[in-house]
């Protein structure tokens, strides 16, 4: 993890709901071209974030972990588009090349699961998000801002968290 500065956040869940109702603070900040990094170990709760940030951007869908395809594709009455790319299986860059992250994030919001697999071909400017087990129930999160978009992104996220800049 790195060394926190005034680009990143702490956050300390103790349980699941916790977790998903952070995700909908940031969820519902989320704009289209807005990438979102969730690196962590099996378990750490990057899918139960993402819950919470489908629900707080208003998805229709039910969040799932991508298995037969790498993108899930979560909808909004008003038809915009969330996408949730899952890296786990993914086997090359050339795999993940083909899925055009760049015409995704043309058209939505973009979460990625195992960030770290495709590190190379993802865009610099990015709210990277680092998720550790720290006992049963409990998780550390830690969000680090690559960008202007994403120090504005977290400057939001904590004022509506805490009230204050
Ligand atoms: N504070 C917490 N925050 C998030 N999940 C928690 C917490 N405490 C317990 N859990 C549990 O840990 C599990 C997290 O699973 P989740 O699918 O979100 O992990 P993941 O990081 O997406 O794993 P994978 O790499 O397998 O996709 C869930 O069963 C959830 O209920
Ligand atoms: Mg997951």
């Amino acid at each position: 993890m790195p060394i926190l500065d005034a680009h990143a956040l702490e956050f300390f869940s103790r349980s699941p709901e916790q977790t998903r109702r952070l995700g909908m603070r940031l969820g519902g900040l989320l704009q289209s071209g807005d990438l979102i990094c969730l690196q962590g170990d099996l378990g750490a709760g990057k899918t139960t974030l993402v819950q919470g940030m489908a629900q707080g951007w208003g998805a229709m869908d039910a969040v799932s972990s991508p298995t037969f395809v790498l993108v899930n594709t979560y909808r909004r009455p008003d038809a915009n588009q969330l996408f949730h790319f899952d890296a786990y299986r993914v086997e090359s860059l050339g795999e993940a090349e083909e899925l055009d992250m760049d015409t995704l994030l043309a058209q939505g919001p973009l979460m990625v699961e195992w960030p770290e697999r495709v590190e190379p071909i993802l865009p610099a400017e990015r709210l990277w998000v680092w998720l550790e087990y720290e006992s049963e129930e409990h998780r550390a999160m830690r969000f680090a801002a690559c960008g202007k978009r994403y120090e504005t992104l977290l400057d939001d996220l904590r004022r509506e968290l805490y009230g204050v800049d």
